[in-house]
């Protein structure tokens, strides 16, 4: 195949049949998890509601990994507790003496992000974490419907969150979930403004069945209702809600949209998981690491449900791969471009790597394995001429 009809996208879009098929029947946390977390509008909120189950004091700590997006991390400075940082190597593996080596008397709690869907070792960490008194956050952001050891990742920590918008095809969607007893589960105090979901959903719709590239606007007269809707939603909500890096506390309040809920209700988590599963597989078995790329994860340990395929850029330059996978229609998604400023990177070589380095394919959902054999094809080519260019 050598052109693609269409971009790749890096996130699974919304079709008319997941609309069709949505419901109010069937909870995937329940199903799922066994039980109904709070939902939020967003992953943040969930954070920022998971810090307030905790009386936290500006003396305070909280150990957090060097690696991020940078959205967790200003949650956690907006609380006002102080921040210690722990190293990720380049495999996102942890050193856990080095975690323990961290923890004093003012660490109230400890945040573990299981990256693209992998578990960290979760169940030596939460004993270590349960050995000094400390809460454990699972960052379940990339790992929803991820399991370790047959048991779902956000069932281990003292509380979870969760961004399902991540992994679906959602407008809006965070979670928190509350395990331990002796914290109270918080609830969002806020409704967001429902116009402000349809239309994104309706966005979302329309840039999928008119194969409208993300990169590009709206033509007319889309263009022309899109910015009527806008007109009448800033007239009743007052606001817009963006997913930018910033952090308001005043969105951070809300609730998932009942619009959002209504479509991830129709979700069917055994496909989703498969899919993710088999169009990782297929990556793992067609590319290899090489000079140019590193494969993060080789293996896919059983009851993973992965968000990308990590691939390290060595020999080649991040941005060149990315601009020409762009141009063949294929749309990377690079987590933990821009660390938080309040990082040394100087002391955290593995996270710097990472953050440069990075590339994540996408696997989601949506994409057939014809779709993924190109995606192959594409990588390896480009990876090739890349490697040659840089020999002459
Ligand atoms: C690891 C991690 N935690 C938390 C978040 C926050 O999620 P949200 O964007 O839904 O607020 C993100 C993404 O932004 C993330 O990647």
């Amino acid at each position: 195949m050598d052109k693609h009809s269409g971009t790749i996208t890096n996130h699974a879009r919304l079709h008319i049949p997941d609309v069709v098929n949505a419901s109010n029947a069937d909870d995937p946390f329940k199903l799922f998890y066994g039980k109904t977390p709070s939902l939020f509008y967003f992953g943040r909120g969930a954070l920022w509601h998971a810090l307030k189950t905790m009386e936290l004091s500006a003396a305070d700590n909280i150990i957090v990994p060097a690696y991020h997006c940078g959205v967790e991390i200003e949650t956690i400075v907006m609380t006002g507790i102080q921040l210690r940082y722990y190293a990720i190597q380049e495999d996102l593996a942890i050193d856990l003496n080095g975690l323990a080596s961290l923890m004093d008397t003012g660490t109230k709690a400890l945040l573990l992000i299981h990256y693209f869907g992998f578990p960290q070792p979760v169940e030596a960490i939460r004993d270590l974490c349960i050995s000094r008194d400390i809460v454990l956050i699972e960052d379940c952001s990339h790992a929803l419907f991820s399991c370790y050891q047959e048991k779902p990742l956000g069932t281990f920590g003292d509380v979870a969150i969760f961004s399902q918008r991540k992994t679906l095809p959602l407008p809006d969607g965070g979670a928190l979930m509350v395990n331990n007893p002796l914290l109270v589960a918080p609830f969002p105090s806020g409704k967001p403004g429902e116009f402000m979901a349809i239309k994104k959903a309706f966005g979302m719709l329309a840039r999928t069945t008119l194969h409208i590239e993300t990169r590009t606007g709206l033509p007319p007269p889309l263009s022309n209702i899109v910015a009527i809707l806008d007109r009448i939603i800033a007239k009743k909500a007052g606001i817009r809600y963006s997913a930018g890096h910033e952090v308001n506390l005043d969105r951070c309040t809300l609730a998932m949209s009942r619009t959002s809920t209504w479509l991830m209700n129709g979700t069917r988590a055994e496909q989703i998981i498969e899919t993710r599963r088999n169009n990782y597989l297929w990556l793992a078995k067609s590319l290899q690491s090489s000079h140019c790329i590193k494969i993060i994860k080789e293996e896919l340990p059983d009851g993973v449900c992965p968000l990308f395929f990590p691939i390290m850029t060595v020999g080649i330059n991040r941005q060149e791969l990315q601009d020409m996978l762009a141009a063949a229609g294929i749309d990377i998604f690079i987590f933990g471009k821009e660390l938080h400023e309040s990082l040394p990177t100087h002391l955290f070589p593995g996270a710097t790597e990472l953050s440069r380095r990075v590339v994540c394919l996408p696997i989601h959902q949506e994409l057939s394995l014809s779709e993924m054999v190109y995606i192959t094809d594409t990588v390896q080519r480009i990876v090739q001429e890349l490697e040659h260019a840089d020999h002459h």
